[in-house]
C-alpha cells in the first residue's frame, strides 16, 4: 500500500445512494496499490436530488474518475460532456473519466458482462440466448450480447410491456439480430445456448423463475446475482452439469474495464478477484 497521500494523489470514487455496501472501493484500491498507482478510491453517498451538485463538485475538486451506481446511472448522463454511443443506447452510464476537465461517460457493464462469459468459454457470436428481466441491468446485458453478435435473443419479463419496449428499441439499434419479447413458456421450451437471469429473483429468497429440471436444454446458465453466490438457479445448473456463472465475474470485469478506462493500464485481475472473493465467500 502506498502510505502517503499528497498533492499528486489522484482521487477516484463511486457515487450512489446507498453506496455503503459497494465492493468497488476494496477492488479498486487493491488494484491501485498492486500497480503502485498513486490514487485512492472512495465511496460518495449522493442523494437523488443532489446529483447535479455532486457533478459540479467533482469538476471543481478535479476528481479523476468515478463509477456511478443506483439510482444515478441514467440521470448522470445529462451532466456529462460526452457519453459513449453504446452507453447512450443502454441509457445508463456507470463509469466516468475526467479528461482535462471534460467528463466522459461510458458503460463498462456491457463489456464487463461479455468478458465474464469467457470464464464459461462462451462466445455469444451466432448464439441463441434467453434473457430473464428487462430492468436497468438487462439493458446493458442485451447491448453486450447484441454487440457481440448473438443471432437471437429472447427476452422474458414479468411486466411484458417492459420487455416489449426493449424488443422495439434494441431491434432498431441492432436490425440484424432477432430480438423478441416472449412469455416464460417460450423460454421454458426453447433450446438455448445461454440462459441469463438479470432479475432480482433469487437474491432475497430461494426462488427461481425457471425450473431447469423441467425445461428444454440450456447449454450455459448465468445469474448476475452474486450474493448469494449460488442462487437456486445456479444450484440446479450445477446439479445438472450445466456450465454456470454467478454475477461476481461481471462485477470483476466491469471493474477491470473501468480501471483500464481511467488509467490505461491493464487491470490486475487476480488481485481484484481475490478481494471480491473474500467479500462474498
Ligand atoms: P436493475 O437495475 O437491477 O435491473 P430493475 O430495473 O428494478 O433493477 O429491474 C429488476 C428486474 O427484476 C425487472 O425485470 C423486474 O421485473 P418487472 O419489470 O416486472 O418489475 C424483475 N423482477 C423483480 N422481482 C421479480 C419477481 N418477483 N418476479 C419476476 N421478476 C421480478
Amino acid at each position: 500500500m502506498i502510505e502517503k497521500i499528497n498533492g499528486n494523489t489522484k482521487i477516484y470514487g463511486i457515487i450512489g445512494y446507498p453506496v455503503k455496501h459497494s465492493f468497488s472501493p476494496i477492488m479498486h484500491n487493491a488494484a491501485f496499490s498492486e500497480l503502485k498507482v498513486d490514487a485512492r478510491y472512495v465511496p460518495f453517498c449522493v442523494k437523488p436530488d443532489k446529483i447535479s451538485q455532486a457533478i459540479e463538485g467533482i469538476r471543481a475538486l478535479g476528481i479523476s474518475g468515478f463509477n456511478v451506481t443506483i439510482p444515478h446511472k441514467s440521470s448522470v448522463m445529462e451532466y456529462l460532456d460526452e457519453v459513449a454511443p453504446i452507453a447512450r443506447k443502454v441509457g445508463a452510464v456507470n463509469t466516468v473519466k475526467n479528461l482535462n476537465g471534460r467528463l466522459i461517460g461510458t458503460n463498462t457493464d456491457i463489456l464487463g458482462f461479455v468478458r465474464s462469459l469467457k470464464e464459461l468459454n462462451f462466445n455469444p457470436l451466432n448464439k441463441k440466448i434467453g434473457l430473464l428481466g428487462a430492468g436497468g441491468s438487462s439493458r446493458a446485458l442485451l447491448a453486450g450480447l447484441a454487440n457481440a453478435g448473438a443471432s437471437e435473443i429472447l427476452i422474458c419479463n414479468r411486466t411484458m410491456e417492459r420487455s416489449k419496449k426493449l424488443e422495439l428499441e434494441f431491434s432498431r439499434f441492432f436490425p440484424k439480430i432477432k430480438i423478441k419479447s416472449v412469455p416464460l413458456k417460450k423460454i421454458n421450451e426453447s433450446h438455448l445456448d445461454l440462459l441469463v437471469n438479470s432479475t432480482s429473483v433469487g437474491m432475497l429468497d430461494d426462488e427461481i423463475l425457471i425450473d431447469l429440471n423441467l425445461c428444454s436444454k440450456k447449454k450455459h446458465v448465468v445469474d448476475i446475482i452474486y450474493n448469494p453466490s449460488q442462487t437456486k438457479l445456479l444450484r440446479q445448473a450445477e446439479n445438472l452439469g450445466i456450465p454456470n456463472l454467478n454475477g461476481l465475474s461481471m462485477l470483476l470485469y466491469q471493474g477491470c474495464e473501468a480501471f483500464e478506462f481511467w488509467t490505461n493500464l491493464p487491470a490486475p485481475k487476480q488481485i481484484m478477484q481475490k478481494q471480491l472473493f473474500k467479500l462474498v465467500n
